[in-house]
């Protein structure tokens, strides 16, 4: 098996929103837009890779980092080529990139009913937060701000 691991790049989207779309447990939003994506890439370059055999994409983790912690935003592995390392090689590149930067913690999000991935991350080293909750809301486009 021939495995490249290179950055995520804009040009690759249509082929990692479709790997991301088989891939249980990913959550794709509006902010996986072409735009969305381009944007993120603009703001946090190198950070985000993809495996590819013979050129077709086969994995893809989307991460970044705030100055202060990394993040992880989606990682799948084409079901096809699971359990060959792939996801591990990944994070591996993106920690190595983010260690790097600096930063010296990572946080992921995952959803509680997805067992195989919570089983990846454990085997990976990652712990598991029962101390934090996640909190989200929606945020109007052209809301003004004032005093
Ligand atoms: C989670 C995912 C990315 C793992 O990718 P992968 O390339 O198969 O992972 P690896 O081969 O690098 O696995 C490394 C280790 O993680 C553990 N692991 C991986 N998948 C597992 C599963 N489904 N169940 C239990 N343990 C698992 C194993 O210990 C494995 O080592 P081993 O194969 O030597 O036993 C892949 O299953 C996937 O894309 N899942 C759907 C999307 C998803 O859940 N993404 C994560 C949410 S953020």
């Amino acid at each position: 098996m021939n495995v490249t691991i290179s950055p995520l790049t804009i040009d690759l989207h249509d082929a990692v929103i479709g790997l991301w779309q088989q891939c249980e447990g990913v959550g794709l939003s509006e902010a996986d837009s072409l735009e969305g994506i381009e944007s993120y890439l603009e703001r946090n370059p190198g950070m985000s890779f993809v495996a590819t055999i013979d050129g077709a994409v086969v994995g893809a983790l989307l991460a970044g980092h705030d100055g202060r912690r990394g993040y992880i935003h989606h990682l799948g592995v084409h079901p096809d080529h699971r359990r060959k390392g792939l996801g591990r090689l990944l994070v591996e590149r993106c920690l190595a990139v983010l260690g790097a930067a600096g930063i010296r913690k990572c946080h992921l999000f995952i959803f509680n009913d997805n067992e195989g991935g919570i089983a990846f991350w454990k085997s990976l080293g990652w712990t598991h937060r029962s101390d934090i909750r996640v909190a989200s809301r929606m945020i109007e486009s052209g809301a003004k701000g004032g005093p």
